[in-house]
C-alpha cells in the first residue's frame, strides 16, 4: 500500500478539458462528467481512473453507452480505448453522509468541496493525480431560494432557471490545472465584494462569502487580501490572473483553508474577526492565512506540483512567502520567535518520532498524513536558507526565472533548486540534501581560552542522529549566523575571516575558528535569526547567556539566550537544586525587565516561559511529572521574585481603545504575559478580575481568563462561565473556552470534558469543535494527557476509535501526541505504546491511522 518517490512514472493517458454538469442533492447528487482524454505515446495500457464512495450509473465513450470497464472500489478500468476521445461518466454521490469532509459534502447547510490531496476522486471518476491538468467548465444547478449562490472556479458565463425552482450557473476556468484545485460550493450568504486593480490594470472583484448575520466580521479579511494582492505585486511582481477571486468561509473544514483557483474554501476560523470575538493572535493567522492562499495562485496554481511527494515545492514556498508577508505587515522578531516556537515545539519533535520523513518525503500511505510541520514550516525554513545564501536580489531573480521555466508546468524540487542554481555561482548541490534528508542537525560549539597566548577558539561540529526513516546522516550544508562577544559588549573577527558578514557557511563535519590577541575569553554567539533548522548545544554560565542579552546585535540570539538561561533554571529545579538559581540570576533578570520595559514587543516575548513541549526537545526520556512540577515550581518563583518591576510593567502599560495595530498588539502582549506571572501571586488576583471585568476586546477578555487559571480556582470558575453567557451561541468563540478547560490541571478532567462533549455546541463533526476540546487535552494538557495510570492515553484513544469511523484525517492529526512516544521515560512508553496497540488491533482502522500508528509501534 506504500506509494514510493522512486516509482514515479508520468501518466499513460491525459485529460485535457473536463466540462461537468452536476444536479445537487443532498443525500444523491448527480455528476456528469465529459472528459476529453488522449492516450500519451505508444502502448495499449487500459485507461484507469481513481474514483472512490461514488455509485457508477453510466459510461460512454464517443457518445456510446458501454459495459466493458471494470469497476473496484477505488478504481474504473476501461480496455480497448482508442487513443483520443471523448469519455462521459455520470455517478451519484451522498454529500451529507459525507462526514470525511474530502469531496463534496454539506457544511450546516452549505455545499462545499475539498480535493487536496486526492478527494475529487470521491466526485467523479478522473486521473486524480496534479500532473493531469484541465481547463475545466462547470455547470451547477440547485434550488434558488435554499442555493441562491452557486459558486465554481473562474468566471461565470451563463446561467438560467430551471425546473420546480430550480436555478444553474456555469463557470468556467480558462486556466488549466490539476483536480486537486477543483472546487464548487453552494449555499445562501452573505457577501462582502470589493475591488482591486493590478499594477497592469486589471480589475479584479473581490467576493467574500460568510454566514448570514456574520458580514460584520469580514471586512479584515477582505483588507488583507488586498495587502497580500498589493505585497505580491511589490515584492515579486506577480499579479492575479483572473477577473474574480472569490472566499468562502464555512464551518466544517479539516485543515486551514484551500487555494482553489480564483475560489478559495476557508475554515471559518481564518476568515471571521472583530474586536469583541478575535483576539489579536486570530486576526494575525486571518491575515497570514489570507495571504498563503492567496500566494498559492502563483506557488501551487501556475506553478504545481508533478506529484505529491513535491508537496514541499508549493507548502515550503507559500509558507517562506506568507511569512516574509507577515513580517513585513507587522514586525520582523515577534514573527521570527513565532516560526522558532513552531520548529522546536512541533517540527523537532515529528523528526524525532517514528513519522520523521524528509521535506519531501520518499515513501507514503496516506498523503493527508503529510500535510506536515515538516513539509510545511521545516520547508519553509530551507527556503530561507536559499534565501539567506543568496540574498535577497539573487533570490528574486531565481523566482523569475522559475517562473519564466515552468509557469503552466507541474515540476518537482528539483526544478525550483536548478532555476535558483542558474542564478548564483554558489553550488547549490550539497544544500540540496536538506530536501532528501530528515533529522534535526544539532550543533554543537565548544571553546577554549588560552590566557597565556591570549588566543581564543571556537569549534562548531554539526551533527545529525539518526531518524526513524534513515539511519546514514552526511553534514549538511548551512548557514550559521555567528557573532563573538565579550563580557563588554565588544565584537571580535575571526583570524581567517571565515564569518563574513556575520555569517559562517558550514559545510563540513566541523570547523574551528581563531581569535588571535584577545584580552578575556570571548562568548560564541550562534544561530542568529535561527538561520539553519537545528538545534544548538552551546552551554554557556548565565552570566555569559545575560551578557549575550544585553549585548548581542541579533534579537533572536538575545531572546534566546533568556530563553537557554530559563531552561537551565528549570533543569536545575528538576535536578532538586533551585538553589543554583542564585540572587546573582535573578538580579540579572529583574535587571532584563527594568531596562526593556518600553521595548514591549521584545520583553513580552523575554518573559514567556519556554513551554513544556520546547523542554522536551532538550532532553531525552523525559520524567513528565518531574519537568512539569520543576517547570511549574520555576515559574512560581519567577513571579515572587520578580513581581515588583514585573508590576511596574503592568501598571505602565496602557492600550486605551482597542485597535489592530502594532504598537497596541505588542503592548497587549506585553501585558498579558506580565500578567500571566502576576496571576500566580496573591496580589495578581485583583489584577485580573479587574481586566477582565473591563475589557473591550477578546485579546484582553482571553488574557485575564487563560491568567485566572493560575489563580484561586472558585474565581476562575466564576470567569469561565460567565465567558460562556456570553458567548454561548458563538462556536467559534466558544472554541477557546473548550481549549481552556480541556488544558486545565484538575483530578476529574476526564469526566470534566466527557460532561463538555455533552455540551450543545459540541460536535464530534465538527473539526474546529473537536480539536479544541480533545486536540488541545492530547497535546496540551501535560498532567492529564500523561497521567502516570495511563488513564489521559487511553481516554483520547477511546475517543479516536470513534473519530476514525467518520473523520479520518482529525483523527490522525490527533493521534500525533501518542506516537510521540520515544520522547518520554519507559513507564510512560509502555503506557502510551498498550494504546497505540489498541489502535492497531481495531478493525477497519483506517490508512490515516493504520500508517501512523503502525510505523510508531515498529519504531525502536
Ligand atoms: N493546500 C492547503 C494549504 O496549505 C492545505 C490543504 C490540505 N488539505 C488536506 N486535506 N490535506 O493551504
Ligand atoms: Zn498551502
Amino acid at each position: 500500500k506504500t506509494k514510493r518517490r522512486a516509482d514515479y512514472m508520468p501518466p499513460a493517458f491525459t485529460i485535457s478539458d473536463v466540462k461537468m454538469d452536476v444536479v445537487l442533492h443532498p443525500t444523491a447528487a448527480r455528476i456528469t462528467s465529459y472528459l476529453t482524454v488522449k492516450r500519451l505515446g505508444n502502448h495499449h495500457e487500459k485507461l484507469i481512473l481513481d474514483g472512490e464512495k461514488l455509485v457508477l450509473n453510466s459510461v460512454k465513450i464517443d457518445g456510446k453507452i458501454t459495459q466493458d470497464y471494470e469497476q473496484t472500489d477505488s478504481s474504473l478500468s476501461i480496455p480497448n480505448v482508442p487513443n483520443s476521445f471523448q469519455l462521459e461518466v455520470i455517478t451519484t454521490i451522498d454529500p451529507e453522509n459525507n462526514k470525511a469532509l474530502e469531496g463534496l459534502y454539506l457544511s450546516s447547510g452549505v455545499y462545499c468541496t475539498q480535493c487536496e490531496a486526492e478527494g475529487f476522486r470521491r466526485i467523479t471518476y478522473f486521473l486524480d493525480r496534479p500532473d493531469v491538468l484541465a481547463t475545466y467548465e462547470v455547470t451547477l444547478h440547485g434550488n434558488k431560494n435554499k442555493y441562491p449562490t452557486l459558486l465554481a472556479n473562474g468566471n461565470p458565463i451563463a446561467r438560467g432557471e430551471g425546473d420546480n425552482g430550480s436555478h444553474w450557473v456555469t463557470w468556467q476556468d480558462p486556466h488549466p490545472k490539476p483536480c486537486y484545485l477543483f472546487a464548487m460550493v453552494a449555499g445562501d450568504f452573505d457577501v462582502l465584494t470589493d475591488e482591486y486593480t493590478t499594477t497592469s490594470g486589471r480589475k479584479v472583484a473581490l467576493e467574500l462569502y460568510v454566514d448570514k448575520g456574520k458580514k460584520a466580521r469580514g471586512p479584515f479579511a477582505l483588507e488583507s487580501l488586498k495587502r497580500a494582492m498589493k505585497w505580491d505585486e511589490d515584492t515579486y511582481g506577480l499579479e492575479y490572473d483572473l477577473d474574480i477571486y472569490m472566499i468562502v468561509a464555512v464551518d466544517f473544514f479539516n485543515m486551514g483553508a484551500m487555494e482553489n483557483k480564483g475560489l478559495n474554501i476557508f475554515n471559518s476560523k481564518f476568515v471571521l474577526a472583530d474586536q469583541n470575538s478575535a483576539t489579536d493572535e486570530d486576526f494575525f493567522n486571518v491575515e497570514s492565512v489570507i495571504a498563503h492562499e492567496y500566494f498559492h495562485n502563483w506557488t501551487g496554481n501556475r506553478v504545481t506540483c508533478r506529484d505529491w511527494f513535491q508537496l514541499s515545492l508549493k507548502e515550503g514556498l507559500t509558507v517562506f512567502r506568507d511569512q516574509q508577508f507577515s513580517a513585513d505587515m507587522t514586525s520582523p522578531l515577534s514573527n521570527r520567535i513565532k516560526h522558532v516556537r513552531v520548529m522546536r515545539e512541533h517540527q523537532f519533535a515529528e523528526d524525532a518520532s517514528a513519522m520523521s520523513h524528509p521535506i519531501r518525503p520518499d515513501e507514503v500511505m496516506e498523503m493527508n498524513n503529510f500535510y506536515t510541520v515538516t513539509v510545511y514550516d521545516k520547508g519553509a525554513e530551507v527556503i530561507r536558507m536559499l534565501h539567506t545564501l543568496l540574498g535577497k536580489k539573487k533570490f528574486r531573480k531565481g523566482m523569475d526565472e522559475y517562473f519564466r521555466r515552468h509557469d503552466g508546468q507541474a515540476v518537482t524540487c528539483d526544478d525550483f533548486v536548478a532555476a535558483m542554481q542558474s542564478v548564483t555561482e554558489l553550488d547549490l548541490s550539497h544544500f540540496a540534501l536538506w530536501y532528501s534528508q530528515s533529522g534535526t542537525p544539532l550543533i554543537t560549539v565548544s571553546h577554549q581560552y588560552d590566557e597565556t597566548a591570549k588566543r581564543m577558539s571556537v569549534t562548531l561540529s554539526q551533527h545529525t542522529p539518526k531518524t526513524a526513516d534513515q539511519s546514514v546522516k552526511r553534514p549538511l550544508f548551512m548557514p550559521v549566523a555567528f557573532d563573538c562577544i565579550d563580557s563588554k559588549g565588544n565584537h571580535y573577527q575571526d583570524d581567517e575571516q571565515r564569518v563574513k558578514n556575520n555569517m559562517l557557511l558550514l559545510n563540513e563535519p566541523s570547523v574551528t575558528l581563531q581569535f588571535s590577541d584577545v584580552t578575556s575569553a570571548l562568548i560564541p554567539v550562534v544561530l542568529g535569526n535561527f538561520s539553519a533548522p537545528a538545534k544548538v548545544k552551546n552551554p554557556l554560565p548565565s552570566e555569559d547567556l545575560l551578557a549575550i542579552f544585553r549585548f548581542a546585535r541579533d534579537a533572536f540570539n538575545r531572546w534566546d539566550a533568556l530563553q537557554q538561561l530559563y531552561d537551565w533554571c528549570i533543569e536545575q529545579y528538576a535536578l532538586g537544586k533551585p538553589e543554583a538559581v542564585t540572587a546573582s540570576i535573578w538580579d540579572g533578570l529583574k535587571e532584563v525587565v527594568e531596562r526593556e520595559a518600553q521595548n514591549h514587543e521584545l520583553l513580552g516575548e523575554c518573559l514567556v516561559i519556554p513551554s513544556f513541549e520546547t523542554l522536551c526537545q532538550s532532553r531525552s526520556l523525559v520524567d513528565v511529572e518531574q519537568l512539569r512540577q520543576a517547570r511549574r515550581a520555576f515559574c512560581q518563583d519567577f513571579a515572587q521574585e520578580l513581581a515588583t518591576p514585573l508590576l511596574t510593567v503592568y501598571k505602565n502599560i496602557h492600550t486605551g481603545d482597542y485597535e489592530y495595530t502594532l504598537e497596541a498588539v505588542n503592548a497587549r502582549r506585553c501585558r498579558n504575559v506580565v500578567l500571566n506571572h502576576l496571576a500566580r501571586l496573591p496580589q495578581g488576583q485583583e489584577l485580573v478580575c479587574k481586566q477582565f471585568n473591563s475589557s473591550d476586546n477578546m485579546t484582553d477578555t482571553m488574557g485575564a481568563l487563560k491568567a485566572a487559571q493560575h489563580g484561586d480556582k472558585e474565581q476562575f470558575e466564576k470567569l469561565l462561565a460567565s465567558f460562556e453567557q456570553q458567548w454561548r451561541e458563538e462556536p467559534l468563540v466558544l472554541d477557546k473556552w473548550f481549549a481552556l478547560h480541556a488544558t486545565q490541571e484538575r483530578d476529574d478532567i476526564l469526566s470534566h470534558i466527557t460532561l463538555l462533549r455533552e455540551h450543545p455546541q459540541f460536535s464530534i463533526g465538527n473539526p474546529n469543535r473537536v480539536r479544541a476540546l480533545i486536540g488541545s487535552f492530547a497535546f496540551y494538557n501535560t498532567a492529564g494527557f500523561h497521567a502516570i495510570d495511563g488513564s489521559g492515553y487511553k481516554f483520547v484513544t477511546d475517543y479516536l476509535l470513534m473519530l476514525d469511523k467518520t473523520n479520518p484525517q482529525v483523527a490522525a492529526r490527533i493521534v500525533t501526541p501518542l506516537t510521540q512516544w520515544q520522547n518520554y521515560a519507559p513507564v510512560y512508553q509502555e503506557k502510551m505504546k498498550v494504546q497505540l496497540g489498541r489502535l492497531l488491533n481495531e478493525k477497519g482502522l483506517s490508512r490515516d491511522l493504520f500508517e501512523k500508528v503502525s510505523k510508531s509501534l515498529a519504531y525502536d
